[in-house]
């Protein structure tokens, strides 16, 4: 990203463009992203890189907000870049941060493994991120209920929409914080079959944001090319959409990402939508009712 010159928005989205397209990430060894890669996540290694590669690539002071930090990977993942960016910094992460028994076993096998179902992860991700104790703040609770306040916002790591609810607030409430031709927001599970509640939106915001690359299987990474304003964002809600309306958006989504996306990630998530009529929880669309046909 670094390099990207004076001018409009749109003239740096095709420099940032031309950035995302030479996959820069890739190059990011295990070696330099060590401190990071030591606390648990459920990021893939390309997306450990991609988050990595943009802590480093930051260009202003905003700062780096991570939506669903769980034990703290993702963030350490971006401090690891953001560390070696030499531009001051500082990251926000926002969860819950409670686990069940069954995904502490699964993600945090090294620590003692408790029976509850809301298991306190707090204590965990403090000493996790010890080593970077001073740039990061933990904002424990429920996303929905979250305001911010704290300015400009460089980096925006979404992993907590989950559910469309959720997704409608993230973006209300903190993409307005974005700065045009520089601010990212990945979002993480955005090609999940069951999360279609995401393109959905980002379909909505298509003249505010660039899509910039898929990263593994379901990430895609965006450049704000202008922040969407309260209309705007009214306009992207997903939450009131019926299911038609809901297939129509995911359809419109599939035109607007095509050729860098393939149909078919599109196609399943209108059977998912087929499938579980009016679900908008990704926990709760995993429980297919039946083999329903692409609308
Ligand atoms: C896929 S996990 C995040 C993984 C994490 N980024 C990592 O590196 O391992 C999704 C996280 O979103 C959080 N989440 C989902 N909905 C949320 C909400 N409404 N408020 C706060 N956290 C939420 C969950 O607690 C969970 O830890």
């Amino acid at each position: 990203m670094s390099g990207a010159g004076a001018g409009g928005a749109m003239g740096q989205a095709g420099e940032v463009m031309a950035v995302f397209a030479q996959r820069p990430w890739a190059a990011v060894s295990d070696a330099e992203m060590a401190a990071g890669l030591a606390v648990p996540s459920m990021l893939s290694r390309e997306e450990s890189q991609l988050y990595h590669w943009l802590g480093r690539s930051v260009q202003g002071d905003g700062a780096t907000v991570d939506l669903g930090a769980f034990a703290g990977g993702s963030a350490a993942r971006l401090l690891t870049g953001l560390a070696q960016s030499g531009r001051a910094h500082h990251l926000h992460a926002y969860d819950h941060f409670t686990a069940g028994a069954a995904v502490w076993a699964r993600f945090l096998a090294a620590e003692p493994v408790p029976e509850g179902d809301h298991n306190d992860i707090l204590p965990l991700v403090r000493r996790y991120l010890a080593p970077w104790r001073d740039h990061v703040t933990l904002c424990p609770g429920d996303i929905r209920k979250t305001r911010w306040t704290g300015g400009e916002i460089e980096i925006l790591a979404v992993d907590a929409a989950k559910g469309s609810e959720v997704a409608d607030h993230i973006a209300a409430e903190f993409f307005p914080a974005l700065v045009p031709g520089r601010s990212i927001v990945v979002q993480l599970d955005y090609l999940h079959a069951i999360q279609p509640w995401l393109c959905a939106q980002m379909v909505r915001l298509a003249d505010h944001f660039v899509p910039l690359a898929q990263v593994a299987k379901d990430c895609v990474a965006f450049l704000c090319v202008s922040v969407p304003d309260a209309a705007a964002l009214q306009a992207a809600r997903t939450d009131d959409l019926t299911d038609g309306a809901l297939m129509k958006r995911v359809r419109e989504a599939a035109k607007w990402h095509g050729p860098m996306i393939a149909d078919d990630r599109f196609k399943a998530m209108l059977r998912k939508i087929k499938d579980n009529p009016g679900v908008r929880l990704s926990w709760q669309m995993r429980q297919a009712t039946g083999g329903g046909k692409t609308a």
